[in-house]
This record gives C-alpha cells, sequence and structure tokens, in this order.
C-alpha cells in the first residue's frame, strides 16, 4: 500500500533543539519552544522530523557525546516535555525521528566511568580496550588535523582505550551481546515514546569490527538485519535511515538484497557529485554517480540532500574534482576542513544567487529519494565562520527581526544567531519572507507541495534522457503508467536543449509544466526542444493537461 512505506514520500526536516526556539529565555532552545514552531513546519510541508542528539550530554561534540541514552538534556526540557513533543507532531500528522548515536559514548557515560575505573567490571567489556598502544593507533582517524590518534591511553584503567572520533567518544564493544541487547533497548524505549526511527550514526563503523588487532574493520552487516527485525517487531513501521558514507558497491550490503536490512541510507555519493556539478556545470560524474546508486531492493530509499550539520564531505570525488568544488565554494582555507570539506552553509557557497540556490533545491527535490532538508536552508541563513570546526553552519534559527533573531529572549545567549551582513537575522529570516510572496520561502513551500504531488519520484524508476547538452541533466520517473520529466540546467548562460521524453503512449507528445504556463510539445523530429534560463529548472509530467496523477489509485 502507498501510504505503509510513510518514508518513501515523506519530506525530512532536521533540527537541533537547543537552537531552534527558545521558550523559557534561558538562552537555550527547548522543546516546548520547538512545540510552538510545529504549525511553521507543517505549513512548510514538513512530513517528518528529525531531532539531532538531545540527549544529557557534556556537549562537547553537539551532543553526538551521549551520557544517559534514555533521557532529555534538562536544558531542553524533560522526557514529559518530549512525548508532548511527539503527540503535537502526530497531531498534526507529522513523524519523529532521532538520531541514535551507538558508536561510542561520552566518556562521562557511567558506563564508561565504572569501565574505567574497575577493570573487573561488566563495563570493561563494553568498550575495546589494549594493553599496549596498537601500531596503527595513528590510521583512521575521523578529524584529521584536531583527532590525532584512534586509541588513547586511560591512566584510569592503564590500558589503551579505542574511540573512532574524538578522545572523549570511547566506542563501545557492539560485537559484546551485552551491548548489542542494550542497543536494542534503547531503540525500543524511544519507539515506546512514539518515534518513527532513527537517523543512526556512524554505521559502518557501529558494524565493523573493532579492537587492537583489527586494522581494516569488517562489516558485520548481520547486525543491520538484527536491529531492523527489533524495530519492525516492536513498531510495524519504524525505520533506520543510515549515515553510511560507503561505496556504491556496498548499498546492496547494508539495504540487504531482499531489502532485509536498512529502509534508508544517505546518498553520500549523489551528494558529492551534485556539489561538482553546481561547481563545474558538468553533469557527467553525477550521471554515473546516479547510475552507479540506482540499484535498490523495492522497499529501500534514498535518502537526498544538499548539506547537513556536518561538514560538506568531498571525500570521495577525485582529487581535481575536489579541488574544483573547493575552488568554487570554499576556497579560502578557513572555509574548508579535514583536508576533505567545506564548513559552509549552502547559501553562501553559492553567492546567495537565487537561481543558483533555486536550482540546488530544484534538483534535489527532484534526485532519486526523500528529501531531507536542513533547518534555516528553507530561509537561506549562512555560516558564522568565526566558529570553530562545523559550529559555524549550527547557529540558531533566524525567525525575526527582533533582538537575537526572535530565537531567545535572553540577552546574551552562549549560541549567537548570526546578525549583520548579507545573513544576518535583520536581512534573513521568517517572518520577512513570509509576508513576501517572493521570498525563497515560500518558493520553497510551493516546491515542497508539488514534490509531495509528485509521487514518481519517490516510488518510480528513473532513466536518464539524453539530453543534447552535457550541462543539462534530464531525469524521468516512471510509476504505475505515469511519467514526470525534470530538466535542470547548470550552466550560467541560457540555452535550448532538445531531448526525446521517451513516452511515445497516446497524448504524450505533450509534456505539461508543474510549475507554470509553459508547457512543451514534441516537435516533427520526435525530440522536445526547451529554452531553459541561466540555471533554469522545469518539472513537466508527461500528457494530458491535468498536472495530478493519471493513472493511479493514490
Ligand atoms: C557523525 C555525526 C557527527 C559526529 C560524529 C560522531 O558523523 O554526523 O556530527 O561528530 O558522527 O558522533
Amino acid at each position: 500500500m502507498l501510504n505503509d512505506l510513510w518514508y518513501k514520500n515523506a519530506i525530512v526536516y532536521c533540527l537541533s533543539v537547543g537552537t531552534f526556539m527558545d521558550s523559557n529565555g534561558d538562552g537555550v532552545g527547548d522543546f516546548q519552544g520547538l512545540v510552538r514552531r510545529l504549525p511553521y513546519l507543517q505549513g512548510l510541508g514538513v512530513t517528518t522530523i528529525w531531532l539531532m542528539p538531545f540527549q544529557p550530554s557534556p556537549g562537547r561534540d553537539n551532543g553526538y557525546d551521549i551520557s544517559d541514552y534514555y533521557n532529555v538534556d534538562s536544558k531542553y526540557g524533560t522526557l514529559g516535555d518530549f512525548a508532548e513533543f511527539t503527540h503535537a507532531c502526530h497531531e498534526r500528522g507529522m513523524r519523529v525521528m532521532v538520531d541514535l548515536v551507538i558508536n561510542h559514548t561520552s566518556d562521562q557515560h557511567p558506563w564508561f566511568r565504572e569501565a574505567r575505573s574497575d577493570p573487573a567490571s561488566k563495563y570493561h567489556d563494553w568498550y575495546v580496550w589494549a594493553d599496549r598502544q596498537p601500531p596503527h593507533a595513528r590510521d583512521g582517524v575521523v578529524f584529521p588535523g584536531v583527532q590525532k590518534s584512534t586509541w588513547t591511553f586511560d591512566k584510569q584503567a592503564k590500558r589503551w582505550f579505542f574511540h573512532r572520533f574524538y578522545d572523549f567518544q570511547p566506542d563501545l564493544n557492539t560485537a559484546n551481546p551485552q551491548v548489542h541487547a542494550e542497543l536494542l533497548k534503547i531503540m525500543g524505549f524511544w519507539l515506546q515514546l512514539g518515534v518513527s526511527g532513527f537517523r543512526m550514526d556512524a554505521v559502518p563503523f557501529v558494524i565493523g569490527t573493532k579492537g587492537a588487532k583489527v586494522r581494516q574493520p569488517v562489516e558485520q552487516y548481520d547486525m543491520l538485519r538484527s536491529f531492523r527485525e527489533f524495530l519492525q517487531w516492536r513498531t510495524g513501521d519504524a525505520i533506520i535511515l543510515a549515515e553510511a558514507n560507503v561505496l556504491p558497491d556496498t548499498d546492496l550490503d547494508y539495504f540487504g538484497d531482499e531489502g532485509e536490512r536498512l529502509q534508508m541510507m544517505f546518498n553520500f555519493q549523489v551528494n558529492q557529485n551534485t556539489f561538482y556539478t553546481l561547481a563545474t556545470g558538468d553533469t557527467g560524474p553525477l550521471k554515473k554517480a546516479l547510475t552507479a546508486t540506482k540499484a535498490r531492493p523495492a522497499t529501500a530509499q534514498w535518502g537526498v540532500f544538499l548539506r547537513n550539520h556536518d561538514e560538506l564531505d568531498l571525500g570521495r570525488l577525485a582529487p581535481e574534482q575536489r579541488a574544483a568544488v573547493f575552488a568554487a565554494f570554499g576556497p579560502d582555507p578557513d572555509m574548508q576542513l579535514y583536508g576533505r570539506g567545506i564548513r559552509r552553509r549552502l547559501a553562501p557557497m553559492l553567492s546567495g544567487d537565487r537561481r543558483r540556490v533555486e536550482l540546488a533545491y530544484s534538483l534535489m527535490l527532484t534526485l532519486p529519494g526523500t528529501p531531507v532538508f536542513r533547518y534555516g536552508d528553507e530561509i537561506g541563513m549562512g555560516e558564522d565562520l568565526s566558529l570553530p570546526e562545523r559550529e559555524c553552519a549550527r547557529t540558531p534559527m533566524q525567525w525575526s527581526t527582533e533582538p537575537h533573531g526572535g530565537f531567545t529572549k535572553h540577552p546574551n545567549p552562549s549560541s549567537r544567531v548570526i546578525s549583520g551582513g548579507a545573513y544576518g537575522f535583520e536581512r534573513v529570516n521568517v517572518a520577512s519572507q513570509r509576508r513576501d510572496p517572493n521570498s525563497f520561502l515560500n518558493w520553497t513551500e510551493r516546491m515542497i507541495r508539488m514534490r509531495r504531488e509528485v509521487p514518481e519520484i519517490s516510488w518510480g524508476d528513473f532513466a536518464i534522457l539524453r539530453a543534447s547538452r552535457n550541462d543539462v541533466l534530464a531525469l524521468r520517473y516512471d510509476w504505475r503508467n505515469n511519467s514526470v520529466v525534470c530538466v535542470h540546467n547548470f550552466a550560467a548562460e541560457a540555452c535550448t536543449v532538445k531531448f526525446r521524453s521517451g513516452c511515445n503512449g497516446p497524448g504524450e507528445n505533450r509534456l505539461v509544466n508543474l510549475l507554470s504556463d509553459d508547457h512543451s510539445e514534441e516537435g516533427d523530429d520526435g525530440r522536445h526542444t526547451v529554452v531553459l534560463e541561466p540555471y533554469g529548472y522545469r518539472w513537466y509530467r508527461v500528457g494530458g493537461l491535468d498536472y495530478l496523477l493519471k493513472r493511479s489509485e493514490l
């Protein structure tokens, strides 16, 4: 049934509770503030909210260092507030997903405290230890330049412990059956509180073998199956959306050949190549990435995104491709991070050029998968490069021209809203864009609305059409005898592009524009000839003049 696989046609919006809306004036966003903003998110067309970590944490990695999996950090509210929040989302027909950070805990987690203070405790084996520094301790760091090693000596335990990420994030020994049981319990807990699924952090590391002798971790894919089975036994429609920046030839290992493992993964391959195409106008590598990630089981789905809370990771591009993206979007070394990425938000990367920002989002909304928005991108927020590492793109939401962008009434909050300049809250905020029918916010809302009426993209199979130009990408989606064609021009110049829709049933020589009156009729040569503006885009449905789906039982 169409609606059963809800994640296929969802619009996901990710946010941090702490930077979204402060209701009590203490300078930190909270669940009550977020609840007040739900009508806004519903109006935007968001169907699923993904919350970044909000559990108790020393906060040394933006909450990705959890010290209690079964609670809400008191900065953000209480478990009661969380339950009110999920209830309020459900009232509005929205679902909630939460981050599941189980590769590691904080070093302040009671499990680790006990593990390090008492090697005889059962918790000792919940982490990964070595008596001597492993020879490859300097390999495989995730944050080069900031993190020096993946093994650190613990004075209390007098042993070395493994940490794939920062040294305050000891890795859990996920091969330990007790740890495995605890991970399921964590999922069960949040399911019981009403969530519809998890964005699972760092999946390849969660399932990789760990230990002093492990040079090249081996993924234990069956662990994914056990997670899924548990989830579906407890709550039939709950899903996992994996953060797994992996090569396409392992995609099916993650999804499972029969779709028995993960329901969703972020498509990092397409993400990185999208930025290459935005930077150069060359659609070749993006087409390759789309083809390489095409195969997936019927129930599986990609999460497609532009920017997230981390750096834009370009590590999978060839060095000269990466250099081209750096040159276009992050030429200043301070805009780059970890030698592989760009730490900026999308709008400033595209020089605030509305045409290019629209092109990027129009593309994201029409790539195969479920679109995932990052809070603030719908109004074109910028970054604050004076903040360290990835913090620069995690500033508070800009609601209005009131002090601190209306985010808080606190006179001096520790999270500072971006102020002044082209991206300051005085110029970029929700309230002003709400009033302006031509604002980017209202454009985004209209596009999301249309995207939700185009299930072909979510459900269908796609074909890359042979366009007469390499700087134009033309995709067709087919689903239940309906087809849409989406065309994007990555060039700074207007152009004329010719392509065959590939559909030749009765009435199918017409492409009905879903967004304007500018339809297209097939020429005598059997091709469509479309004139596109610089960075122009078109969404068409094949056949008839009604823009809605024709041949389907929705
Ligand atoms: C993931 C998160 C990132 C975090 C890391 C460690 O990559 O996206 O923000 O720092 O995991 O938990």
